[in-house]
């Protein structure tokens, strides 16, 4: 059995506080400080950025700066699937963007956003590797390739 005190310590806050101490002292500790944070997390929530800005003494709106610059980093959470849509060159001359059309209309979001229920979150991509299959759109890391339009609805009906 647990005691409260077990109960309150919260795991990825230790972890978070590792990856601190790990780059703390290196040259330009923060980009990595948050990477390492965002892998935890998921995303970099307003609490963890503060955490760090403490932690590390670099102000608060600078940190805001440097994660609002690089795409990589993001401030809210992913849905329960994430779909990459990539508009890469051959993507885009096989109609990547009609594809990306359909995506923003049958769920109506735009990129970087998340749907209300959680359920899916849209990223425009440039190549993702799988140019042969152009169009193609990834979800989880599943490749879906030679995409038209109609096909769309049936593929997101296999993601809960
Ligand atoms: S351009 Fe889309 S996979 Fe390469």
């Amino acid at each position: 059995m647990s005691t409260a005190c077990e109960e309150l310590v919260d795991p990825k806050q230790i972890q978070l506080d590792e990856i601190i101490e790990k780059y703390r002292h290196e040259n330009g500790p923060l980009i990595p400080i948050l990477q390492g944070a965002q892998g935890v997390y998921g995303y970099l929530p307003a609490h963890v950025l503060k955490h760090i800005s403490k932690a590390i003494r670099i102000p608060l709106a600078r940190i805001y700066g440097v994660v609002t610059f690089y795409a990589q980093f993001r401030l809210t959470p992913v849905g329960r699937n994430l779909i990459n849509v990539c508009l890469g060159t051959a993507c885009h001359v096989r109609g990547g963007a009609k594809v990306l059309e359909t995506i923003e209309k049958e769920l109506k979001i735009k990129d970087g956003a998340t749907t209300d229920d959680g359920r899916f979150t849209l990223e425009i991509v440039a190549c993702i590797g799988a140019c042969g299959l152009a169009p193609v759109i990834s979800i989880n890391n599943e490749v879906h390739g030679r995409l038209v339009p109609e096909s769309i609805a049936g593929i997101f009906a296999k993601y809960e």
